[in-house]
């Protein structure tokens, strides 16, 4: 079996879905847990975009043992001076860097001759060689870039030190076929290719990313790119856990192989989704909810008499459990601590014991506290930063049918000072803005608002998702209660102290080499 590294750009290119914005808390603990499903490289960020991105690079790569970290940077000195800033403290410092090479990208964007291009992607290579000891380079829209041209290119950047050529597919227009024809190439064409790895990186615009990846691996391809869920610019990146268990299950094919602990699958889904506020659809493949469900009765009659009659996955193998236990107000800690470790979970007892306590506060609202419960508890301990908040003190709203809906809102400022407020709305949730905008003493822009529920049943936790924009700045937000109307206050003031730390951020001052 062939080994296929998997490169994850979930907090770089996935980062960039439209109204996904993550602070270092959260990026840290997806980073961990892409480290524990056994990624082989994870693209942290890139750098050079800000201070609070290079930050969190930076602390990715100080805490990630077992993946080798990398960050982006376009062919500058200063992007690489940033990115090196960033991973000079990795186990195995990596520098992504790239450069687009397509006749559209160099006369519109880049104003740049064949020439001046590879000029600049050598310059930049052999500048990055000073101090990283694995540099991959991307030739940004490569497939639509003229082969003769790309193999030249691709030739000069290797004479320069480059380890990893990487392919990228910028705009997901190829199809799997033209994809493989491509590396097959590539690896006819260019002197010194057999001693590199050689990179696929596609886009779904065309619903292929998956399918092209697969055909790059058969044309020798050694590293696929992509995200968990799928996520990324525009229509997203290959969906990595799709690729993982295609060559699993079809390994009698493809003869090659992942890394992947495959059974971390889904809760690496779980936690992306929920970090980011990206809902994976229920029929997505592998880590969608009904992937294993069998709806038609000839289904479920042939699945019953034998699995595989219509299951060519088991849940079992991407760590969906189909034992679910239900915890309520009478379970003791034991229990408590013994379901998590059964999850997946570990946690300090310092961690347990504050679980514990807002365990046992939902078991005062709600009777029975589901796996999905436990998970959404677990996430909200690990990532709650407290760090100059606003705090929700006290709600009420009031609303019927002939009545207009009015929110009474006491809020607790950063300094400590106690500030109540009223304010009407055209609905309830318009109201408890309304009401949060006076409070905050500023006027923010909701432009996205959305709910889901986060188990079954009429007493689920309602989970809302918020993104807010003050003057140029954006932030997103979350909050979880088991009313709908505290969880929308919540996801508000969550997403308004995001903005004052990404402010507190980018207010530190870095290394004056980093300013240049
Ligand atoms: O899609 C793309 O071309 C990229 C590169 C920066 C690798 O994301
Ligand atoms: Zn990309």
């Amino acid at each position: 079996m062939r080994k296929i590294n998997l490169f994850d750009t979930t907090l770089r290119d996935g980062e960039q879905s439209p109204g996904v914005n993550l602070n270092v808390k959260e990026k840290l603990e997806i980073a961990k847990q892409l480290e524990r499903l056994g990624m082989d490289v994870i693209e942290a960020g890139f750098p050079a975009t800000s201070k609070g991105d290079l930050l969190a690079v930076q602390e990715i790569a100080k805490t990630v043992k077992n993946s080798s970290v990398t960050g982006l940077a376009r062919s500058v000195k200063g992007d690489i001076d940033a990115a090196w800033e960033a991973l000079k403290y990795a186990e195995e410092p990596r520098l992504h860097v790239f450069l687009a090479t397509s006749p559209i990208h160099r006369e519109f964007k880049l104003k740049k001759t064949k020439e001046q291009v590879i000029q600049t992607a050598v310059e930049s290579v052999k500048y990055a060689s000073q101090f990283f000891p694995i540099i991959q380079w991307s030739a940004e829209d490569a497939c639509r870039t003229e082969l003769p041209y790309l193999a030249e290119v691709v030739e000069n950047v290797i004479e320069a030190g480059a380890h990893v050529i990487n392919i990228p597919d910028t705009v997901g227009y190829i199809t799997p076929k033209e994809y493989g024809q491509i590396f097959s190439y590539l690896r006819e064409h260019v002197k010194g290719i057999e001693n590199i790895i050689l990179s696929a990186h596609c886009h779904d615009d065309l619903g292929m990313a998956v399918a092209n990846s697969l055909s790059a691996i058969e044309h020798g391809a050694g590293q696929i790119e992509g995200t968990v869920n799928g996520i990324g610019e525009r229509a997203g990146n290959a969906a990595l856990e799709e690729v993982a268990v295609a060559l699993h299950i079809r390994r009698d094919y493809y003869q090659a192989e992942t890394g992947l602990y495959l059974q971390e699958t889904k809760r690496t889904s779980e936690l992306i989704s929920n970090l980011t506020g990206m809902v994976v659809p229920g029929n997505k493949a592998v880590v969608g909810r009904n992937a294993f469900a069998h709806e038609s009765g000839i289904h479920q009659d042939g699945v019953l008499k034998e699995k595989t009659t219509y299951e060519i996955i088991s849940p079992e193998l991407v760590g969906v459990s189909t034992n679910s236990m239900v915890l309520g107000k009478h379970s003791g800690r034991h229990a408590f601590k013994n379901r998590l470790q059964e999850l997946g979970f570990e946690n300090s007892d310092d961690e347990v014991n504050k679980l514990f306590v807002a365990f046992k506060e939902l078991t005062e609202k709600k009777k029975e506290i589901s796996d999905e419960d436990l998970k959404a508890l677990l996430i909200e301990e690990k990532v709650s930063t407290q760090e100059s908040a606003f705090e929700l003190k006290a709600i009420q709203v009031q609303y019927g049918t002939s009545q207009i809906p009015t929110a009474t809102i006491t809020l607790i400022k950063p300094n400590k000072e106690m500030v109540q407020e009223a304010a009407t709305g055209a609905g309830s949730v318009e109201a408890i803005y309304n009401t949060l905008e006076r409070c905050v003493g500023q006027s923010i822009n909701l432009i996205d608002y959305r709910i889901q529920s986060n188990s079954g049943g009429r007493d689920a936790l309602a989970q809302v998702y918020v993104k807010i924009k003050v003057g140029e700045s954006e932030a997103s937000g979350r909050g979880m209660a088991q009313d709908v109307l505290e969880a929308s206050a919540k996801a508000y003031i969550n997403a308004v102290n995001r903005m004052l730390l990404l402010d507190k951020i980018n207010d530190v001052s870095l290394e004056p080499s980093l300013l240049n």
